[in-house]
């Protein structure tokens, strides 16, 4: 490569890289990573003193009255831009232009600009002192309660009749243990609708919200299967010949691998044989289950009871889910060691305003913003995880970036 002047101005996003040659190879390389980018958009790696002079300018008279002229935000929902990586600014800045993020005052501010203010104005922002962390207010920092154990205190109200843990010792109760939360949640739906038809479950849970629902499903998916603690009276053998025409559906043993199908391994026998009649006569109105019911009588439904409440009952595939920590370092993955990014085509998160970061959270969530990557990482994220990722990204020190004026000639090894 043929170096432009004496004083070259290269930034490597916080590594401080010697020699034209070294920053050529690595430039390289982030290019071929990068597969869709322009390697356009990388020019402004080489943006020289002068461009950054001029890119104030530019600043002055078209960003300054809303991200300040030194890139620090003191306005809500306008992101600090200072020391932010330079291709990325300069990407999204084209990405304004074409209309893309689907903010019209950005739209409008840079419509009209040329691909040199652009690059100017983004090399400028890139090479300013990034934001302090931002002190956020004590309530919106507390972590997120915990799911897992906002499930276990809520399933305290259920422990009296389901057992401990969801393993049933009571005759007619049955199991929750090992039970997919897909089928939990539709269960419990169920009764508050009307479609199962249970005033007493009925009344228990229609108190419920969503979140606590969704909760004691989790906790309980997540105990370690055990059987019901009941007797079981059929004939096993029997019972085990007849559940040939069960197992398409409810898995070998009784393990289904259908989230929208129970287990019944383990399965509490006596709840079993009444679940059976109930679909028979139709309290229980369900199309799938109303055929096979239907087709057996009541001694075989008790040899069925009694085969699969001696199968052993097998864990969902449930994760257990991150704490805010624990995802920060899936993010960091792209977005760098607690937020600094070296990916040029990843922002760098820390210091950013946390209600700026939440909102675009929310909007690549949504799909308003678009983003393969961030689509995929936002898709699980509740809206209190989005918020507390936010806060934990915003009082995260910043790292600036590292500069350094190239020698004409290469440095001797
Ligand atoms: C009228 C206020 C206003 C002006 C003027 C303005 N911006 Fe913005 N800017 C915003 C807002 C609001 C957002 C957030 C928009 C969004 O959510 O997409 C934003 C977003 C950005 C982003 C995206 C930051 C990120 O982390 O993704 C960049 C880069 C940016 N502005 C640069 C500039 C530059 C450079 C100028 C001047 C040429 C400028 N802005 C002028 C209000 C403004
Ligand atoms: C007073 C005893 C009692 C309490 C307390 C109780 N349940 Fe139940 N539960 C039952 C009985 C009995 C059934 C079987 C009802 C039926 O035949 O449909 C049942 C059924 C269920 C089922 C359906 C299971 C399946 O295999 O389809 C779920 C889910 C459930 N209960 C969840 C809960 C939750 C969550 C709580 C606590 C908020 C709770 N129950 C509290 C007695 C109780
Ligand atoms: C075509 C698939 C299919 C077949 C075959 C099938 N089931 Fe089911 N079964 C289901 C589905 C789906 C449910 C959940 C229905 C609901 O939401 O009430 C279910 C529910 C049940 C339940 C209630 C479990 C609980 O926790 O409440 C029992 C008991 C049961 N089946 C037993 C059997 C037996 C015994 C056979 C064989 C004679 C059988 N099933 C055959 C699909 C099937
Ligand atoms: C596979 C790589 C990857 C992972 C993992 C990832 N991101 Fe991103 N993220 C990106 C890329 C690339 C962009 C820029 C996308 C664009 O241009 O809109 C981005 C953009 C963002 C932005 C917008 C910042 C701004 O200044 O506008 C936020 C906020 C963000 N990510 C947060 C997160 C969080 C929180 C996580 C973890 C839950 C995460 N990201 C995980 C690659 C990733």
């Amino acid at each position: 490569m043929k170096r432009r002047a004496q004083s070259v101005l290269l930034k490597m996003f916080g590594t401080v890289v010697v020699g034209g040659w070294l920053a050529t190879a690595a430039l390289a390389q982030t290019i071929t990573a990068g597969a869709a980018t322009n390697p356009m958009d990388y020019k402004i790696l080489y943006a020289t003193p002068q461009d950054v002079v001029q890119g104030k300018q530019v600043a002055l008279t078209m960003c300054a009255s809303c991200h300040g002229i030194n890139g620090i935000s003191s306005q809500k929902g306008v992101p600090n831009i200072a020391g932010q990586r330079p291709v990325y600014l300069h990407l999204e800045l084209k990405m304004y232009q074409a209309g893309g993020r689907g903010n019209t005052t950005m739209t409008n501010t840079v419509k009209y600009m040329n691909d040199d203010a652009i690059m100017k104005v983004s090399a400028y922002y890139a090479s300013q002192d990034p934001a302090e962390p931002m002190a956020v207010p004590a309530k919106a920092a507390a972590a997120k309660p915990n799911a897992l154990s906002a499930g276990k205190a809520a399933a305290v109200a259920c422990g009296g009749c389901h057992g401990e843990a969801g393993v049933s010792k009571m005759a007619g109760t049955p199991s929750l243990i090992g039970m997919d939360p897909k089928y939990f949640v539709a269960a419990i739906s169920a009764y508050k609708g009307g479609q199962r038809k249970h005033d007493m479950m009925k009344e228990l849970v229609s108190e419920l919200t969503e979140a606590d629902i969704n909760n004691i499903a989790l906790y309980y998916a997540l105990q370690a299967p055990d059987k019901a603690k009941t007797p079981a009276a059929g004939n096993v053998a029997a019972g085990k010949t007849a559940a040939a025409s069960c197992s398409g559906c409810h898995g070998d043993g009784g393990v289904s691998g259908n989230p929208a199908t129970p287990s019944l391994a383990g399965q509490e026998a006596q709840y079993f044989v009444a679940a059976m009649r109930a679909y028979k006569d139709g309290s229980r109105n369900n199309s799938t289950m109303k055929g096979p019911a239907t087709a057996v009588d009541e001694a075989t439904a008790k040899n069925l009871a009694a085969y699969y409440a001696g199968q052993t009952p097998k864990a969902p595939q449930v994760g257990k889910p991150l704490s805010v920590a624990e995802w920060a370092e899936r993010c960091d993955r792209c977005h760098g060691v607690n937020g600094n990014s070296t990916d040029p085509r990843a922002p760098a998160l820390a210091s950013q305003r946390a209600d700026y970061l939440e909102r675009v959270m929310l909007a690549y969530k949504k799909g308003e913003r678009k983003s393969k990557e961030m689509a995929v990482m936002s898709e699980s994220l509740d809206d209190d995880l989005i918020a507390a990722l936010g806060t934990y990204y915003a009082q995260k020190k910043a790292r600036g970036l590292a500069y350094m004026i190239l020698p004409l000639v290469p440095l001797k090894k």
